[in-house]
């Protein structure tokens, strides 16, 4: 199935995720709504696309997928600058190791975020609303498979919800109804993201303490064992032209994508 000139909404745009996803969403001429708090990190990858790229279509918004208004006006904008919606990228999500600091902000990002993008993308693609129909896409990860993984319980308790939320609310009756396929993609751990961070963090690097650390991240990046972030957008676009909903899939690094049974 052929993308050209789809429009799709990705939340999380600014994270090295949501880079990878537009990048092959753009390379399949998608047009692309870039949607983050971080307005600044999505106008950085506009800019840097356009230079790039030729005859592409993208355009950035600020938006919190906890605040219902704010997801909405996303989806408003969308509608009104490329004049239709077909793909939503619920992407945006964080990883936090303090349970007391963090559990609440993590349930409503990483669970709260997809569900009300769900909800938006029914309500603005779904066919009895006027809608076309489209696909929901929901970034879950390879963790939330893991039984042994236990430092972060909410982010592996939030991805392991967001699939249970695709299988049940994505079966094909609920489908039948609006024409929205609902589908999860787990990534496996793609390392760019914390060393990137690291590397530029300046005060970091001339702390001598954690000299080797940084330089154990720079290896990770390295490593030909670490996923690189092409992987998991050229999966998006396989998912896009393939999946069905309610359906779950993992990639990982040298793996071909698997469907999970
Ligand atoms: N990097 C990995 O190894 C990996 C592996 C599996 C799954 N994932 C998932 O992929 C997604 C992106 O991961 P990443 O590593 O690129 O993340 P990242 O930490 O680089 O970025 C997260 C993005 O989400 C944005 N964000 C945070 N709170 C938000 C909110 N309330 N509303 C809108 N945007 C918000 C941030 O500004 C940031 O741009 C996440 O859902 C993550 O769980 C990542």
């Amino acid at each position: 199935m052929g993308l050209e000139n789809q429009v799709a909404l990705v939340t999380g745009a600014a994270s090295d995720v949501g880079y990878a996803y537009v990048k092959c969403l753009l390379l399949n001429k998608v047009k692309v709504l870039l949607c983050d708090i971080n307005l600044d990190g999505c106008q950085a990858i506009e800019h840097q696309f356009l230079k790039e790229f030729q005859n592409i279509n993208i355009f950035s918004t600020k938006c919190d997928v906890t605040n219902e208004d704010e997801f909405e006006n996303a989806f408003k904008t969308c509608i009104k600058y490329f004049g239709r919606l077909d793909i939503v990228i619920n992407n945006a999500g964080v990883f936090d190791n303090s349970i007391e600091r963090q559990w609440s902000a993590t349930v409503n990002i990483n669970y709260g975020g997809v569900v009300r993008g769900t909800l938006l993308a029914i309500k603005y693609m779904g066919i009895p609303n006027g809608g076309s129909g489209g696909t929901v896409i929901q970034t879950s990860s390879l963790w939330a498979f893991s039984d042994s993984y236990h430092c972060s319980p909410m982010y592996l308790s939030t991805k392991k919800y967001l699939m249970e939320f695709t299988k049940s609310f994505g079966k094909k009756n609920n489908f039948s109804l609006h024409g929205v396929k609902i589908i999860t993609l787990c990534p496996e751990f793609t390392a760019i993201n914390c060393v990137r961070l690291v590397c530029k963090n300046e005060t970091l690097q001339k702390n001598e303490h954690r000299v080797a650390e940084v330089e154990d991240l720079k290896n990770i990046q390295q490593s030909p064992k670490i996923q690189k972030t092409d992987n998991i957008g050229n999966a998006l676009i396989t998912i896009l032209q393939h999946g069905k909903t309610g359906e779950t899939w993992i990639v990982e690094n040298n793996k071909p994508l698997r469907l999970v049974e």
